[in-house]
């Protein structure tokens, strides 16, 4: 089985469409959405529709829920484009959910909503805990664990299991690509092999920077402008 994880699309339509036809080659069994539909990039409306077009199953990032929520004023843009009903789906993402792949139990879930600290990518303390989760007083534990959220693709290995990165297919920094991972493995609790592939598709940076320099009203606008040419957090 191969299942194809991705994230923070973040409005940016060209993006996403490179990453449509990488998927297209690709012929994932299955599609995750890990979370950030909206927000930042000039065409919010069309990645949120795309995600609920193209992907079968769905999580919530910070954004999607901060602008579902209406909870920071400056984000009128972004309302003004999605709409009451988008909004509405948005809010209604669930913060995480689990598969298990080659026998192996993995958390799904975007970042921030489940951990502020998820960001952080270079404390092994920090990011096992990822796979360790309080559910009425008990601690479950699983043996990986992937998630979006920090725009840059990684997998790791702890001492307790798998860490793995989606980046984003947006807005992502270091390289800046449509990024996606993919992992193929054996349905269900049966030990198998299991593989990881980090998808990363060029796409014309270019092209989505100028949609961006014609919308004034972009909150933010330069910084988004400067992420997607150069791969460098701006704001
Ligand atoms: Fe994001």
């Amino acid at each position: 089985m191969r299942i194809l994880f991705l994230g923070d699309l973040h409005g940016n339509m060209v993006a996403t469409e490179a990453m449509e036809q990488a998927i297209l080659d690709a012929a994932p069994d299955e599609i995750w959405f890990l979370g950030d539909a909206v927000g930042k990039g000039p065409q919010n409306a069309e990645t949120c529709d795309w995600v609920r077009a193209n992907c079968h199953h769905f999580i919530g990032g910070n954004w999607d829920y901060g602008i579902g929520t209406r909870s920071f004023p400056a984000d009128g843009y972004f309302w003004n484009q999605l709409g009451e009903e988008r909004m509405a789906w948005l809010r209604s993402l669930p913060e995480e959910d689990e598969i298990i792949l080659s026998g192996i139990r993995f958390r799904l879930f975007h970042g921030r909503p489940v951990s502020p600290l998820l960001k952080v990518q270079d404390d092994a303390d920090l990011l096992s805990k990822a796979l360790m989760k309080d559910s009425n007083g008990t601690q479950e534990r699983f043996g990986g664990a992937v998630f979006a959220d920090s725009h840059r693709p990684f997998f790791r290995t702890l001492d307790c299991g798998y860490i793995m990165n989606t980046g984003s297919v947006g807005n992502s920094m270091g390289v800046p690509n449509a990024h996606a991972l993919i992992l193929e493995g054996r349905e269900g609790n049966v030990r198998a092999p299991l593989s990881a592939t980090i998808l990363s598709v060029p796409y014309d940076n270019q092209k989505a920077a100028d949609l961006a320099l014609k919308e004034d009203d972009l909150p933010h606008r330069d910084a988004y402008v400067r992420e997607i040419l150069t791969g460098i957090y701006s704001r």
